[in-house]
């Protein structure tokens, strides 16, 4: 299998090498509107693969016929916030950045499968849906199973013996919330602490070291394992929704089973009214912002 990697930054490059070092992948390509940068994470990357024995084929460049034959591709390209920016200028700058790269995976890779990255996430998930003319189960985002990752390091640190099931889903930004009727863990919880410290700790990561990158990597290798390894498992997505609990025309995180054809199944839960609600808040919450963008 082939995997490109659009976006060779901090967490492009951090997720490749976890993925190259831990899954058995032909061809791994790196993207990036930087060519050197793209260029020199390759052969870095290739060296990190043959040191321990991972014979992968490993390439860089700015050039989107590299990313042929993909089977999928992780889009992590865009812009930082900078002082002074707005959460809409940077939504704007990423747009059109992720409006571009969708016009080149369409007529490079159309039969590619595309796991979107770039914050945020769960608009650039709908934009690139909408402008790569891709199916619904073809392209989707990674930001609720780092949530929830985050989640359960928090239950752990609280003295949870046990997590069966804790997902965090919603909007990957301030409206996530953790849908208790679905949750099974071992243990006493104080649910609204601990999903406020999940939802202000990136901030806190960014303040102090300028950008989250191992956790989002980990998170984003669990995802492109589930379709590498065709292990149809439950994972909390951003997918766009089609009158699935009520919703439709707009992407944000639901439990899906992830395989090797992307969202193979959406699950519907029965969730409680207020959960149903917190949904469909955060449903409006991105509504607003991809009407501002011109969606
Ligand atoms: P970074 O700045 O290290 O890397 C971004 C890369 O994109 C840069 O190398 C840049 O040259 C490249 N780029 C910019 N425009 C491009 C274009 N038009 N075509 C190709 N490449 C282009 O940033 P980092 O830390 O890797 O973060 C990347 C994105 O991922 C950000 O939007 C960030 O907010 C998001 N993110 C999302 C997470 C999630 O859970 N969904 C978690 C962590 C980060």
């Amino acid at each position: 299998m082939k995997i490109g990697f659009i976006g060779a930054g901090r967490v492009g490059t951090a997720s490749a090498l976890i993925c190259i070092l831990n899954l058995e992948i032909d061809e791994v390509v790196l993207i990036d509107i930087l060519r050197d940068l793209a260029i020199g994470e390759a052969m870095d990357l290739s060296h990190a693969a043959v040191g321990l024995n991972k014979t992968v084929k490993i390439s860089g460049g700015d050039d989107y016929n590299l990313i042929r034959n993909s089977e999928l591709l992780v889009v992590s390209a865009g812009v930082a916030r900078k002082p002074g920016m707005s959460r809409l200028d940077l939504a704007s700058k990423n747009a059109e950045i992720i409006r571009s790269i969708s016009k080149k995976v369409s007529k490079y890779a159309s039969d590619a499968k595309v796991l979107v990255v770039t914050n945020p996430m769960d608009v650039m998930t709908y934009i690139m849906w909408k402008e790569s003319g891709k199916s619904r189960r073809e392209v989707f985002g990674m930001g609720n199973l780092l949530d929830s990752v985050r989640l359960w390091e928090r239950l752990y640190f609280y003295g949870v013996k046990e997590i069966k099931k804790a997902w965090i889903i919603g909007e990957h930004g301030d409206s996530m919330f953790i849908p208790k009727s679905i949750v099974n863990v071992r243990g006493d919880v104080d649910w609204n602490n601990v999903l406020n410290e999940v939802r202000n700790v990136a901030a806190e990561i960014i303040k102090r070291k300028g950008a989250t990158i191992f956790g989002p990597a980990v998170s984003i290798y669990r995802m492109v394992r589930a379709v590498v390894e065709d292990t149809r498992e439950e994972i909390p997505t951003s997918v766009v929704l089609n009158g699935e609990y009520g919703i439709s025309d707009v992407a944000l995180g639901v439990p899906v089973i992830l395989g090797r054809n992307g969202v193979e199944k959406i699950i519907e839960y029965e969730l409680s009214y207020e959960e149903l609600e917190n949904l469909r808040k955060s449903a409006s919450i991105l509504k607003e912002q991809l009407k501002k963008l011109g969606y």
